[in-house]
């Protein structure tokens, strides 16, 4: 397929003139949103088409990498990256194995709280095997950083991982994924897969939360 990426490519979505940071997309950090919520719109900022195409080449990566591989188990975290974990296999040309696990957020909480629970452990062993972790957005860094360390613990073969989005400038502590889909601003985003208070999974354009 020759889907274009409308001169959209990684980073690119900085471009589009978004607004600066406000003090409502802190507060919307929260896992658990202010009771009486606020109105809001959503910009789109990276298009359905710019997301598939995004896809298709980060697959034809994976891909090549895990080329020789046995089996790879896919690990998606939910729940924030079930659209992408789906669209991603359905373009891996590789034997693949499909496993979930969801971690708890900590949101603004205190540094006491800040340590990544598990919710829904991975089905299947993992020893021995190659990995690719599926994340949704890397934020801080601290949810990836723990999962990768409960996932060492379990000695695969190889990890590596895969997130749609990037926010470098929210980075608190040092995680790299080897793939990213798109370098995105200090925006609260949502759309394909990711969520506000609960909502706006279904929308098929990843979009920035902007308070009216
Ligand atoms: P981190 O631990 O700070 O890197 O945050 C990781 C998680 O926070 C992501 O997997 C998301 O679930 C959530 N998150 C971070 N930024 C956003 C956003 O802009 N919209 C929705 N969820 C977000
Ligand atoms: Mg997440």
């Amino acid at each position: 397929m020759s889907r274009s990426c409308d001169g959209l490519c990684i980073g690119g979505a900085a471009r589009y003139g978004l607004l600066a940071v406000t003090i409502e997309t802190i507060v919307s950090h929260m896992t658990t949103p202010p009771t009486s919520a606020k109105p809001y719109t959503i910009d789109e900022m990276i298009s359905a088409k710019a997301i598939a195409a995004r896809v298709e080449s980060l697959a034809r990566e994976i891909s090549e990498h895990f080329a020789d591989t046995e089996k790879l188990v896919v690990v998606g975290l939910l729940r924030g990256s079930f659209i992408f974990i789906a669209d991603l296999v359905r373009e891996l040309d590789l034997p693949v194995e499909v496993d979930f696990l969801e971690v708890s957020s900590y949101g603004n909480s205190t540094e006491s709280s800040r340590e990544v629970r598990i919710l829904k452990d991975l089905r299947g062993e993992i020893e021995g095997r190659d990995l690719l972790v599926v994340e949704d957005i890397v934020d801080t860094g601290r949810t990836l950083s723990h999962v990768l360390d409960i996932l060492g613990t379990r000695h695969p073969k190889r990890v590596e991982v895969c997130a749609l989005l990037d926010k470098p400038s929210r980075r608190e502590v040092e995680v790299k994924a080897r793939w990213i889909g798109f370098e995105i601003p200090d925006r609260f985003v949502v759309g394909y897969g990711i969520d506000y208070a609960q909502r706006n999974r279904n929308l098929p354009h990843i979009g920035a939360v902007r308070f009216l």
